[in-house]
């Protein structure tokens, strides 16, 4: 079925019609004419927290998670590693530790955030290119769950480091299995010009090399093509191109015990119609079950942004509107400083109001922030009736939100909330300027 949200007005400015919008997100839709979250009203939100606000929907991020968990239980054994990059505000890997989620990190800084919010280090996959041996010793002190490795000297490293402690390092190689995730160049991974994982032609050597080295043992094969990919066809591809290898490997005696297919599924921003979790299941498990016959085969899998982007909302006040003779300005409190996603690949997210101005007349707006810098612009020639004071709600900014904020401009950091079933509790305070410039002296 598709979806139509967004249209165009005479003009060729972009409207979306955000109570279809709304009706299709989980957790969030307009009661009284009020946008609520998770049964939280958007009102009470600004009123108790201010703006520019981060809120969550408990509810949506486990029902996301959910949705993972049940549309592979065919399998004996799936882990669902959320990637802590996309949002990774401790109540928010709380709640998932909680109904049981593994995570895929890609610093230290996320396993230490992923221990504290109570996660299981044995349910954590380390990703990502370049790991220090200092990286690498903490996380097997951790006991990490296991290393998806990116190149041959970061197997050495790892081996080296795990010799001097005594113990085994869990590892997989990410493969790089060159196929088009038809996404977004900047967050495509999965093509031989980027720079991560190894080659597909060169992984069966890689192997039998990492099978020389005494402190490593080969667990799995990993690979991850890219992020907000709308259809399955390129994660099929993959698969199969990671298939070829296992069964390469297990001739030449190399068994794995678990395949990593990573994150990237995408998300309805506007009126995307991307590929349902369920949808994304049934085209990859007849293989995956075969797998799992021939070889044993567990499955680990690494979303990060279809479980929190459209778990969460960015609420910002219009303070100022500028109307020129080319284009109208509305300057928001927020800007690229606290959501980048349009700034850094265009992106179109969907801005739509708290609740009906009844007063002012539709006209075509710039939503930009008060950054000193043109590509500072949240949204472009938007269709919305707006005055001064009003709050408008982007969706979709539950991922690659706040952990993609910046202090640029001396601006202090939003506060974030999660809100549940009408309950709401602030999950990270704002920054004061005191904060920002702690560490720094004269
Ligand atoms: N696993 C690995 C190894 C990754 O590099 C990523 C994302 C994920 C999993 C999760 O991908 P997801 O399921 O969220 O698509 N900042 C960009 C997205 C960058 C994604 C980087 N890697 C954005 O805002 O669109």
């Amino acid at each position: 079925m598709t979806f139509h949200t967004a249209s165009q007005t005479i003009d060729g400015a972009l409207h979306i019609d955000a109570r279809t919008l709304t009706d299709a997100l989980d957790f969030i839709d307009y009661q009284d004419d009020i946008l609520h979250i998770d049964g939280v009203s958007s009102d009470t939100l600004v009123q108790t927290y201010g703006t520019p606000l981060y809120v969550y929907s408990k509810n949506a991020l486990l029902a996301n998670y959910t949705a993972y968990v049940e549309s592979f239980s065919a399998l004996n054994d799936v882990q669902i590693c959320y990637a802590v990059k996309a949002n990774s505000n401790l109540a928010v890997l709380a709640t998932l530790a909680k109904a049981g989620a593994g995570f895929d990190i890609v610093s230290v800084g996320e396993l230490s955030r992923v221990l504290k919010a109570g996660g299981d280090a044995g349910r954590v996959v380390y990703s990502g290119v370049g790991k220090t041996a200092s990286d690498i010793k903490v996380a097997l002190e951790a006991g990490i769950g296991c290393f998806n490795v990116e190149a041959l000297s970061e197997l050495d490293t790892i081996n080296a480091v795990a010799q001097t402690l005594g113990k085994t390092a869990p590892i997989a190689l990410r493969i790089n299995p060159d196929v088009d995730a038809k996404t977004h160049p900047y967050i495509s991974t999965g093509m031989k010009d980027n720079k991560f994982g190894i080659a597909h032609d060169v992984a069966v050597s890689a192997y039998e090399y990492a099978k020389g080295l005494a402190n490593i043992e080969i667990v799995g094969i990993d690979c991850h093509i890219g992020s907000q990919l709308t259809e399955v066809k390129p994660f099929v591809d993959a698969l199969d191109k990671v298939i070829e290898l296992i069964d390469e490997l297990d001739a030449r005696g190399i068994r794995l015990k678990h395949i990593d297919l990573g994150g990237g599924l995408g998300v309805r921003y506007i009126d995307e119609n991307p590929a349902s979790v369920h949808e994304f299941a049934e085209a990859l498990l007849p293989k995956l079950l075969a797998l799992q016959a021939k070889y044993g085969l567990g499955l680990h899998l690494e979303p990060g942004r279809n479980i929190a982007a459209n778990a969460g909302v960015l609420l910002t006040k219009v303070d100022v509107l500028k109307p020129t003779e080319h284009k109208n300005f509305a300057i928001m409190d927020a800007s690229m400083s606290e959501l980048i996603r349009p700034a850094l690949y265009e992106s179109v997210m969907a801005i739509i109001p708290t609740k009906p101005n009844h007063t002012a007349d539709v006209a075509t707006w710039d939503i930009v922030g008060t950054v000193c810098e043109s590509s500072d612009f949240l949204g472009k020639d938007r269709a919305l009736a707006l005055q001064v004071g009003d709050v408008l709600a982007i969706t979709g900014a539950g991922a690659y939100g706040f952990t993609m904020a910046s202090n640029y401009n001396t601006r202090p950091r939003p506060c974030e909330v999660m809100a549940d079933g009408g309950l709401h509790r602030v999950v990270r305070v704002r920054e004061t300027l005191e904060d920002l410039w702690r560490g720094e002296s004269i």
